[in-house]
């Protein structure tokens, strides 16, 4: 058995050249600290729970911002807090995918 039930990715890659999106112009961070946030006033992180973390580029730029849950390996995108909240109350808790945010 895992050691999370499961496992948010959030990239909050920060890329400085020119011509290339990345996550963290589309307010990653903010994403990544709204969903940590939420998982713990649900009282669903921890041990055996779930974990919400930052990653670096997940080189699917161009369709981000990008999120990824383990371990169904589930690739999201975002836009806003809402979006955030069905993902974290949807999939995190209760493993059901949402379908209109994945890529
Ligand atoms: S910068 Fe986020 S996937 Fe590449």
């Amino acid at each position: 058995m895992s050691y999370y039930k499961r496992h948010i990715f959030f990239c909050t890659n920060r890329r400085e050249e020119e011509g290339r999106q990345c996550c963290q112009q589309a307010g990653s961070e903010e994403a990544r600290d709204y969903a940590k946030a939420r998982a713990k006033g649900l009282g669903i992180t921890g041990a055996g729970g779930v974990r919400v973390n930052k990653a670096g580029c997940l080189d699917r730029c161009e369709e981000g911002p990008i999120a990824v849950v383990y371990p169904e390996g589930t690739w999201y995108t975002y836009v806003d807090s809402a979006d955030i909240d069905e993902i974290v109350d949807e999939h995190l808790v209760h493993g059901r995918e949402v379908k209109r945010l994945k890529i």
